[in-house]
Parts: C-alpha cells; structure tokens; sequence
C-alpha cells in the first residue's frame, strides 16, 4: 500500500514537473517558432529537433531567458550552417525578447520580411550572411530595432540602395556589413549618425557616386571596405579624421586626385588597399608616419614620382608593400631594407632606375620579390645581393635589366644562397652569356625563365638533374647543340609530387594579381622554341608523361619525331613546326586525347597525316610548309606522287570525302580507325 502511493505521488510529481517544463516556454514564442518552422525546408538537411512536447528554451539553435522560469522568454534564435532553406515568416516579429538572430550560411530565400523588427527592440545581433535573400532594405521598417549592434546581410542578393538612415532607428550599430549583394546607386548622407559605428563594409556591389563623406565624422570607425564597387571621385582629405582606423580598403573603383597630404594621421592604420583605381600625384611623406601598417597595395593607379624620398624605415611592421603598375621614378629606396618584417615587396611596371640597394641582403624574411619591367641596371650585383635573402622563394625580373653579361659562375658558383628559390625569371632583358651551372644548385626551383634574351651556347646536361623544374623556357635565345636526352629525367615532370604545388607560397593578398595568379596556374613546359638547336628530338622526352606544353619551334632540328612522343599522355600544345623534321608523323600521336594545339608547319615530313583522336580537329594550317605530306587536311591524296598534277586527285579527294570524313566526329576513335584503314587499302589497291 505504502509503495503503491509512493508511486502515486512520482507519477504526480513527473506530470508536474513535465508540464511545468512545456509552460516555462512561452506560448506565443512556441506558436511563432513553430510557423517559423513550417516554412523551412530540409532536405538535404536533418530536420529541427523541435518537438512541440519538449520546452521550446530546449530545441537546438534556442536560448531563453533565465530570470523567471514560469515566463521564459526566447532570446536566441541561432541556427548557422544548418542546410537550411525556405523563406522565413513574419510571425518571428512575436518573438519580442529576443536578442540575437542568426541564421547565416544557410539557404533561405526570398525576402526577409523586414516589418519583423518594428517589435524587435531587444534585438542586439542580426546575422543573415551567406543566404539567397533578396529585395531591398528600407531603413524606416528597421527602425523598431533601438538596440542593434550588429547587423551582418553579407553574400545575398539584396539590390537597392544601402539603408544609410539605418542609424536613426538603431544609434548603437557598431558592425554594418552590406558585402556581396547588388546594391546600387550612391550612398546618400546618413551614416553620419552611426556615432558607434566600428565596421563598415559594402565591398562587391554595384555601389556609385562618391564616397559618404559623412562617414568622416564617426570618430570610432576601425575598418572601411568598399572594394569592388563603382566609386568615383577622390579620397576626401577629412578622412585622415578617423584616428581610429585599422582598416582601410577601397580597392577595385573608380577613385581619382591624390592621396590626402596629411594620411600619417591614421597612426592606427594597418592594411591600406588602393590597388586598382585611378588615383594620381606623388604619395605624400606623411604616409611614413602610419607606423603601424602591415599592407600597402597601391598597384595599378597613376601615382608618380620619385619613391626613394620616402622614409619607409618608420614602418617597421610593413609585410607587405605593391606599388606596382605605376609611374614611379627614381631609385628603389633604400630605406625598404629598414622593414624587418618584409614578406612581398612588388615595384613591377614602374620607371624605376639604378642598382637594388646591397641593403636588401638583410631582407630575411623576403619572399616574393618582383621588379618585372623597370630600367634597372647590373644584374649581376642583384643576385649577389638577392642570394642572402634566405627565404626568398619568388624572384621577378624580367624585363628590367637590358644587355647585361649573364651573371656567371666567377659571380655566383661559390656563393651560397637561393637554396629555397622556387621560381626565376629573367627573360627578355637581352642577357648574353651562357647558362651558368650555378643555377644547378637551386634545388627548389620549379619555374626558370630565361626567354628573349641573347643567351648562346648549348642547353646543359645538368638541367635534367634539378629535382623540382618543371617550367623550364628558354625561348628566343641564341642557343644551340643537341637538346641533351637528359632532359628526359626532369623529376617533376615525371612523377606527380605535391610539393610542385606553388599554392602555399601564395600570399592573398597579393593573388589576386594576374602575373602571380598566371604562375600559380602554369602549365608545365618545355618551350625551347626560337633558339639554334640542332640534332635529332631525344625520344628521352616521352619519359616526362606530366608534360603538357612542348614547343621546339624555330630550331633546326632534324630527323623523325619520335614514336615515344605519343607517351606524352598530358600534353596540350605540341609546337615542332620550322624545323628540318623529316620522315611521318607518328600515328600513335593520335592517342593524345588532351592535345588541342599541335603544329609541324614548315618542316619536310612526308606521309599521310593521321587521322582520328584530336587529329580531327587540326586545320591544315598546322601542317603546311610540307610539300610531301598528304591526306585530308593538306588536301592531296595519298595515293599518288605529288609531283604530278593535283587537279584529278583533287575530285577523287572530294569522292572519298563522302565515305572518309563525312562521318560525324562524334563518333571518335573507331571513325579514326575506319579512316585510317580505308585509307590504308586504297593505298595498297593503287599500288597494286
Ligand atoms: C505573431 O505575429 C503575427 C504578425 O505579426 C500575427 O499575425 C500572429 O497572429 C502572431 N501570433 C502567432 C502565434 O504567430
Ligand atoms: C553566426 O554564426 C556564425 C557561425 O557560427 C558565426 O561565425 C557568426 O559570428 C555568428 N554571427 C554573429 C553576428 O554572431
Ligand atoms: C559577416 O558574415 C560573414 C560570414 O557569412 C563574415 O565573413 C563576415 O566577417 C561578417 N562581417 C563582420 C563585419 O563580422
Ligand atoms: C556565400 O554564400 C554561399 C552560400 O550561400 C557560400 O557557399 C559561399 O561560400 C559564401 N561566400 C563567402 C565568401 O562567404
Ligand atoms: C526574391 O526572390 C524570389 C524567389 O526566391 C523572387 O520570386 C522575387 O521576385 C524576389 N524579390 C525581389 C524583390 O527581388
Ligand atoms: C590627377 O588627376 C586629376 C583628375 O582626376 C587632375 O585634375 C590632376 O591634375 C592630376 N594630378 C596630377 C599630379 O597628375
Ligand atoms: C610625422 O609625425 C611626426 C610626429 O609624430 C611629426 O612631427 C611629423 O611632422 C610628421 N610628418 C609628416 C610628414 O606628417
Ligand atoms: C596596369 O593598370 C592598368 C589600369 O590602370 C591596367 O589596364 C593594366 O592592365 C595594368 N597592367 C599590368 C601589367 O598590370
Ligand atoms: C617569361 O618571361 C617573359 C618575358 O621575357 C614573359 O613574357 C613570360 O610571361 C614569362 N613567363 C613566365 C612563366 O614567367
Ligand atoms: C616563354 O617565354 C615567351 C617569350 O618571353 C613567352 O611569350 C611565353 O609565354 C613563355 N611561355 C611560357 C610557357 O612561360
Ligand atoms: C641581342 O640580340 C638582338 C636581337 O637579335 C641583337 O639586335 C643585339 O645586337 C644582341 N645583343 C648582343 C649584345 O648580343
Ligand atoms: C645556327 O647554327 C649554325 C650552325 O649549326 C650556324 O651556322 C648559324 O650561324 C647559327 N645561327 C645563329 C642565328 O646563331
């Protein structure tokens, strides 16, 4: 009996407890998530576990207050990353305590219903990043949210102007991110009031007009980023007012004038992205006096003037520094060496003249270093400077120096140093010289570029040996010789190792420039062409099966080409045309499934041109300049001498064209192999 009303009173007691845990949700909160969550769709998602028996303060992504258990109140609605899509339904406007709103990087779509927030007072974070939201945003229906802090619509597909009056309704906003929408138009005056405002992004829109210059005025901004929009105008000089800034990035527009004068007031500064606009004049002395920049990116604007007046050694924090594309004069600086903690420096694309400064040996942290296309003098000195930056791994300079001595093994060979280089260019700077075997020690180099320059003498064997090239271009040079067989045990160019990957050397911020993005993707190469090589093709090269340029153009080559060529399994671009070349062309290069640019123009092969595979494809302009070839695409039967008159075969030709080539290419291989065999028959019946 005892026992029995014990189990009474649990039994009473859990009922209790149960119902006590569904009423501390409140039931207008549990109501509106519920048509909340009828609109969200979840496949391929795993559903909510909001179970309409459980407290709603206990389903996943929610919080509630925790002042008065009878009445708890939803304050958090946090769902990221959740694989969630729908749209979402104004009865979330009941849910009037809450606090924080996040539903980034999921799916939703459609427009957010904005009169939600007339009720949301105690709204203090908002984040709808990284969803397919669309609409506009009008900043008079935010305005019930009198405690927004945080307001984050980034990556969406909003359009209309940026709300700039969003601050009248909600004066404690301290992050505004508008980032990667289609907002368009000028920003119109407001933002002013953001007297909090500490983040202000809208990069990647379609945004016109001036910069807000009523921005100026809000004293606690850290971080403008306006990148990627249609800006124009100039950089007022009341900006140089935001003490504050840590972050100044307006990039990619339209800006114009000059740099204010008195930039060295932003003491805080540490990134300053200019690159890419139009602005002009001499950078101004004050921009030293930002002690605490870490990234100066001004490439591919219309600055000028001398950059050697500049006193970079306040700038001890710099890591990196591209001034490159501009008009620039005078000597590289020598004050750059004061900068410790230099990563990249980029000065490519100016008028920069004189010798690299021998203080530049102390750049130890120097990774990248590209001064392509300047009027520097003495190659030499460079490298023997260059050779002590020990963590060097980028080096570009081409076209900046201009009929110099190849530095050469009394300068370099027992020197240490470039030991982890991993790409060299200096082409087209008119070096003359031979190939120095100093470069045999730089085990790590994957990329040389030694084109357009007046280099002779023969290719060295030891190139085959360097363990990591696997760009190698020697273009128009004055080489000759043999193209030694050694070539053919190029390491990288044989087996696939990941440490050929050039990506992790890849700085972002730099990236996005074409001449580093083209090298990170480059393809790998043997482009020998224009140069004085002789002897046959070493049948070597079918080792290097990741070969996917082979260009030995514009030599004098001779003999076949090789069967083996056909292991070439990766190549694109085959280029063997002006050369003494004899003999056919190997059927088996039909097999090349990924060659889409092949030339033997001007050379002496004879034979029929294969047929099938991407030979289909060749126009015939990729073997003319070969009075005995014949086949389809040079229009001249095989079946008979070429010496006699071409008009009969040529409308015997048109009569096989029905059977041969009227096939579609669809078809593919056996249509090749049909070909080849016809063809191959009406030879034979012929001679017969
Ligand atoms: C919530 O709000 C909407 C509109 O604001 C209203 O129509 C609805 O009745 C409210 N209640 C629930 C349970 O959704
Ligand atoms: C929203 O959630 C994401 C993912 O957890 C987080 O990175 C982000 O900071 C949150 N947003 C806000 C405003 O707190
Ligand atoms: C906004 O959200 C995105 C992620 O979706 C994040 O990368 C970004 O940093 C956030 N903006 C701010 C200012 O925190
Ligand atoms: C933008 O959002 C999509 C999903 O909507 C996501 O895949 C992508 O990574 C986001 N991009 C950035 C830069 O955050
Ligand atoms: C928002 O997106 C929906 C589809 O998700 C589309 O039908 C609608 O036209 C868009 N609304 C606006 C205002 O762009
Ligand atoms: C800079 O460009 C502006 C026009 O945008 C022009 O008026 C000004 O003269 C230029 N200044 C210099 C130094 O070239
Ligand atoms: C740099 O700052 C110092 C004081 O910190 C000041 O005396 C000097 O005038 C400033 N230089 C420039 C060019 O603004
Ligand atoms: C230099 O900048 C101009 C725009 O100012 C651009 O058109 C050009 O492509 C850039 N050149 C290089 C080599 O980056
Ligand atoms: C090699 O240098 C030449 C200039 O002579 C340049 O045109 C070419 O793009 C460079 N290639 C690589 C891979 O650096
Ligand atoms: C090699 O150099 C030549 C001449 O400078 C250039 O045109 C070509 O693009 C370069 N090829 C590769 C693969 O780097
Ligand atoms: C380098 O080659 C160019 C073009 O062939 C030629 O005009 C020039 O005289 C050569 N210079 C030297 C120093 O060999
Ligand atoms: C190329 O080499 C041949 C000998 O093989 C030589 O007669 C000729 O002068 C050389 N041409 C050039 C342009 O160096």
């Amino acid at each position: 009996m005892l026992t029995l009303s014990l189990s009474f009173l649990f039994l009473v007691l859990l009922a209790a407890l149960h119902q006590n845990a569904v009423l501390s949700c409140n039931k207008l909160d549990h109501d509106s998530l519920i048509s909340f969550y009828q609109q969200i769709s979840f496949a391929p998602a795993t559903p909510l576990n909001w179970s309409p028996g459980i407290d709603c303060c206990q389903w996943e992504g929610l919080a509630c207050t925790s002042d008065d258990n009878r009445h708890r109140r939803v304050t958090h609605l946090w769902l990221p990353e959740r694989g969630l899509s729908g749209t979402i339904a104004p009865f979330l406007a009941n849910l009037t305590f809450l606090s924080h709103l996040n539903l980034s990087s999921n799916h939703f779509s459609g427009p957010f219903p904005l009169t939600v927030f007339h009720s949301l007072h105690q709204l203090r974070a908002l984040d709808l990043s990284s969803n397919q939201f669309n609409g506009s945003i009008d900043a008079v229906l935010l305005r019930g949210a009198l405690n927004l802090i945080t307001f984050n619509v980034s990556n969406n597909s909003f359009s209309g102007p940026i709300p700039s009056s969003i601050c009248r309704g909600s004066p404690f906003l301290e992050i505004l991110d508008f980032s990667m929408n289609k907002f368009s138009g000028q920003i119109v005056r407001g933002l002013g009031e953001c007297s909090n405002l500490k983040v202000f992004r809208a990069s990647l829109n379609s945004l016109s007009g001036y910069l807000p210059s009523d921005l100026y005025g809000v004293r606690t901004l850290a971080e403008i980023s306006l990148s990627d929009n249609l800006f124009c105008g100039p950089i007022h000089s009341s900006i140089v007012l935001l003490s504050n800034l840590k972050i100044l990035g307006l990039h990619v527009n339209e800006l114009s004038g000059e740099l204010p004068r008195d930039i060295g007031l932003l003491s805080n500064l540490e990134q300053l992205q200019l690159h890419t606009n139009s602005l002009n004049g001499t950078l101004p002395h004050s921009l030293m006096n930002c002690s605490n920049l870490k990234t100066l990116l001004l490439r591919n604007n219309h600055f000028g003037g001398e950059i050697s007046v500049l006193d970079f050694s306040k700038l001890q924090r710099l890591q990196a520094v591209d001034l490159g594309n501009n008009s620039f004069v005078g000597n590289i600086p020598g004050s750059l060496c004061s900068c410790k903690a230099l990563t990249a420096v980029r000065l490519a694309y100016n008028k920069l003249v004189g010798e690299i400064p021998p203080c530049m040996a102390s750049l130890t942290s120097l990774t990248h270093l590209s001064l392509t296309n300047n009027y520097l003098s003495n190659v030499v000195g460079a490298l023997k400077i260059l050779r002590h930056c020990d963590d060097l791994a980028v080096l570009f300079m081409s076209r900046c120096f201009n009929d110099e001595r190849v530095p050469d093994d009394n300068d370099l060979l027992h020197q240490t140093g470039f030991q982890n280089l991993q790409i060299l260019t200096i082409g087209g700077c008119k070096l003359h010289g031979e190939i120095p075997s100093w470069i045999a020690k730089l085990r790590k180099l994957k990329v040389l570029n030694l084109s357009r320059n007046n280099i002779s003498g023969p290719i060295p064997t030891w190139l085959g040996d360097m363990p990591c090239l696997f760009v190698l271009n020697l273009t128009q040079n004055f080489l000759f010789g043999n193209l030694p067989r050694e070539i053919g045990h190029l390491e990288a160019m044989i087996t696939d190792d990941t440490s050929s990957d050039l990506r992790p050397l890849a700085l972002p911020f730099l990236y996005n420039t074409l001449q580093y993005n083209r090298l990170f993707n480059l393809a790998r190469g043997l482009t020998l062409g224009n140069n004085n090589l002789s002897g046959n093709i070493p049948e070597e090269l079918g080792r290097l099966k990741l070969l996917q340029l082979l260009e030995l153009s514009n030599n004098k080559f001779n003999g076949s080409i090789p069967d083996k060529l056909s292991h070439l399994v990766n190549l694109e671009r085959l280029d063997l045309s002006s050369n003494n070349l004899s003999g056919e062309i190997p059927k088996s290069l039909s097999e090349l499934h990924f060659l889409s640019s092949f030339t033997v123009a001007n050379n002496d092969l004879e034979g029929e041109i294969p047929r099938g595979g991407q030979f289909e494809t060749f126009s015939a302009t990729s073997f003319t300049g070969n009075p005995k070839f014949c086949g389809y695409p040079v229009k001249r039967s095989c079946s008979v001498s070429t010496q006699i008159d071409m008009k009969p075969y040529q409308q015997e030709e048109e009569d096989q064209g029905i059977s041969w080539y009227g096939l579609p290419f669809g078809l593919g291989y056996s249509v090749g192999l049909v070909a080849v065999s016809i063809s191959v028959l009406f030879n034979s019946c012929r001679r017969i």
